[in-house]
């Protein structure tokens, strides 16, 4: 494996290293494991939250060891900018939830506001139960309070970028993560 580089710059702004690809893995096996246990005869639905956690739920998925289906929901709350807009729009494909239970997977839960409305917005079609899994959490940033029973690592109020996560649709592909240096 090539070694991360240490600081990165995206648009107008730097980046230092903040989590490795390595240790990401390591937190999505801890989560795997729980998801394993708790989850092996409910037949899942995981409902990939776009675009952000595409990465994190593949690797999370690949080792989701029994049945499942997988759906994906379109949100969009930063806009081009580093602070939640608090505005969220959802793109919903044809979900089909009645009676299952629904794991929400989420890059990061940042005021909450994103998974609150979605969570609102899931009840519609009737699932059994609503969970989330968030790989991030930055629990100080909550403006509404809402339930993630699968955290993979929670941090402080900052910016981050990689492993999905993007700073004006710029960053997602990094294998590593990333934090804003204040200048
Ligand atoms: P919330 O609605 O404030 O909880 O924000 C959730 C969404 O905002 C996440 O799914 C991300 O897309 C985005 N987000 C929150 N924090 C960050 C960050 O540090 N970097 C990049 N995107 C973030």
């Amino acid at each position: 494996m090539s070694q991360s580089e240490k600081t990165i710059q995206i648009h107008d702004k730097n980046f230092k290293i903040y989590l490795t690809r390595v240790k990401i893995l390591e937190y999505v096996k801890q989560l795997s494991e729980k998801i394993n246990r708790d989850l092996k005869d409910k037949n899942p639905v995981f409902l990939i939250v776009l675009k952000g956690s595409v990465f994190f739920a593949a690797d999370l998925l690949r080792e989701f060891k029994y049945p499942c289906s997988i759906e994906t929901i379109g949100a969009k709350s930063y806009g081009n900018s580093t602070v939640s807009s608090g505005q969220v729009t959802f793109y919903l494909s044809s979900l089909y939830l009645k009676d299952r239970h629904v794991i929400i997977i989420e890059d990061i839960v940042d005021t909450g506001l994103t998974l609150k409305s979605l969570i609102n917005k899931l009840k519609e079609y009737e699932p059994a139960s609503i969970e989330a899994v968030a790989f991030l959490s930055k629990p100080d940033q909550r403006k509404v309070e809402v339930p993630v029973k699968y955290i993979g690592l929670e941090i402080q109020p900052e910016f981050v970028v990689g492993y999905g996560l993007d700073y004006a649709e710029v960053g997602r592909n990094l294998g590593d993560i990333y934090t804003l240096i204040e200048e």
